[in-house]
């Protein structure tokens, strides 16, 4: 279910929102129009190896419109992934300017990139002269240490057939904490004609509608961490009545299911699956009005026969909130 008066984004997370968890949460839950992967980097400027793109295959990404994500700052290195993906059937791409962990930012990737617009031109002349074969848009925050860097970039940015950009009005520097800026959006869409996507502390459908009624121009909005605590939020907020008439419990179900089988499939080791699904519950606890022992329950399991007897207390004993 997904409604045609605004789009609905899932955000992109390392280590969780795989190609079967993006898939899963879009069938079982519905409500998304797009879902973002996590970035691929590292792809080197020779040949694309094929396990930088196991998260890519089509096949593991059937049922809902899928944007690969890169982070470089490097063009020709873009250009090949860029050709990879469109060998896979890709069409589009987005360029993460947002990625805020020093590991990254200290190497002027990510939000590392933000103060220095001419590089980002430089990068995308090249990429544009050189028939990059997808539509590219980015994700960027509003600045990696301030917020005033957001107007250079969108300057730099404008100037070529980029197609939507996704802000998160935090500066790198901040990484999480604080809230995510109404005035720095506002700032950022007052400059630029450019279509913007809201990304940012999403975490209930009222907060939502705040944010619509505040920013009616923006029909975008890309949803992070507050999915992955409720991945039944995107259905609620694009369709309320909709969200009423699922079974929470029998989607949640499902959508654990499937993440666990294929993880387990993959067969990396016992352990493997127990972690993945521990990182998938850090924020599913939120679900359950008694997150904290939710997730203690979870949390204490060390094989997959107590992570399924554990999972079935959760479901079964433990109370839902209601969006
Ligand atoms: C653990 C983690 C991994 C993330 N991985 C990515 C990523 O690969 N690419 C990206 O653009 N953003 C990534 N993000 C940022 C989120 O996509 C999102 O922009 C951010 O959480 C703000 O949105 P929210 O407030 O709705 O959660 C990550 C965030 C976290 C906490």
């Amino acid at each position: 279910m997904v409604n045609s008066q605004f789009q609905l984004y899932l955000a992109p997370f390392q280590g969780i929102t795989d190609a079967v968890y993006r898939t899963s949460l879009a069938r079982w839950f519905g409500g998304v129009n797009a879902v973002f992967t996590p970035y691929i980097s590292g792809t080197g400027v020779e040949k694309v190896s094929k396990n930088k793109l196991v998260d890519v295959m089509p096949l593991a990404n059937q049922g809902v419109r899928t944007i690969p994500q890169m982070l470089s700052k490097d063009a020709g290195e873009m250009l090949l992934l860029g050709k990879a993906l469109a060998d896979l059937g890709y069409t589009e791409a987005n360029w993460n300017l947002g990625c805020p962990f020093p590991r990254v930012a200290n190497k002027k990737r990510g939000s590392g990139l933000l103060p220095f617009p001419e590089m980002v031109r430089a990068i995308l002349e090249t990429l544009f002269n050189s028939d990059f074969p997808l539509q590219l848009s980015v994700k960027m925050r509003t600045g990696y240490f301030d917020h005033s860097e957001v107007f250079e970039m969108l300057e730099t940015l404008q100037q070529f057939p980029i197609t939507e950009i996704t802000m998160h009005p935090r500066t790198g520097k901040q990484l999480y904490s604080g809230d995510a800026s109404e005035s720095a959006f506002a700032d950022a869409e007052a400059l630029t004609q450019l279509p913007l996507v809201w990304n940012g502390d999403i975490f209930t459908v009222s907060k939502w509608h705040h944010l619509s009624l505040k920013f009616p121009r923006v029909d975008r909005w890309m949803i992070g961490r507050g999915a992955l605590m409720n991945p039944a939020l995107p259905l609620a907020i694009a369709d309320y009545d909709a969200y009423c008439q699922i079974d929470n419990i029998k989607a949640l179900a499902a959508f654990l299911n499937d993440i666990y089988q294929v993880t387990y499939a993959r067969n990396e080791g016992r352990s493997v699956v127990v972690s993945r699904m521990k990182a998938v519950w850090v924020y599913l606890c939120h679900s359950f009005s008694d997150p904290v022992n939710a997730f203690r329950l979870i949390r204490k399991t060390r094989t997959p026969d107590d992570y399924l007897d554990a999972e079935r207390r959760v479901l079964n004993e433990f109370e839902l909130v209601r969006l």
